[in-house]
């Protein structure tokens, strides 16, 4: 006999889930997020199985409704997150997060020399790659791409 289909992390009656984070960025995500500023309710799974990721992370955020700039600024460390938005228990949108045409702070510019590596300036990159993430440094013009990128 199949096993009833049972949720991992219990329902929501509205809010925003994030489903397929990769498990090792969930912490990422809550710090991109300023999950650990604000007052809602928020449950989250970890290390849950993934058939896509290997090991998943879903966070359920009660009563919150990210803006788009808001949620895309995740795209980086999960780009494959899946949105869901709840009203009334209900599953009314899903929507998927897209790379931004431009980052400020969460990765760090690769160049040794370049003035964020040494002084308290805010990375600033442009993104000119959205495919495999490659981003230019608005300060020193070097481009981090995907492999050599370090998240802050
Ligand atoms: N969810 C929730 N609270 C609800 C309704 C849904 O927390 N009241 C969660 C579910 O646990 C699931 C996600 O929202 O993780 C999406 O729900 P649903 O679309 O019903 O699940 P699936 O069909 O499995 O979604 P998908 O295959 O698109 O990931
Ligand atoms: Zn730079």
């Amino acid at each position: 006999m199949k096993e009833p289909k049972q949720l991992m992390v219990s329902a929501i009656q509205n809010g925003t889930v994030i489903d397929h984070v990769p498990a090792k960025n969930l912490f990422k995500v809550i710090q991109i997020l300023g999950l650990d500023h604000i007052d809602n309710q928020i449950t989250f799974g970890t290390n849950l199985e993934s058939k896509k990721l290997g090991r998943k992370a879903i966070i359920k955020i009660s009563d919150k409704f990210f803006e788009d700039d808001d949620i895309n600024r995740i795209a980086l460390v999960a780009p494959d997150a899946k949105l869901n938005i709840i009203r009334d228990y209900e599953v009314v949108e899903k929507k998927v997060v897209e790379v931004p045409d431009a980052i400020t702070g969460i990765a760090r510019c690769m160049n040794p020399k370049c003035i964020t590596n040494f002084e308290e300036v805010t990375t600033r990159f442009r993104v000119v790659s959205k495919k495999n993430v490659a981003l230019k440094c608005h300060y020193c013009e070097k481009i981090t791409s995907q492999e050599n990128m370090q998240i802050i």
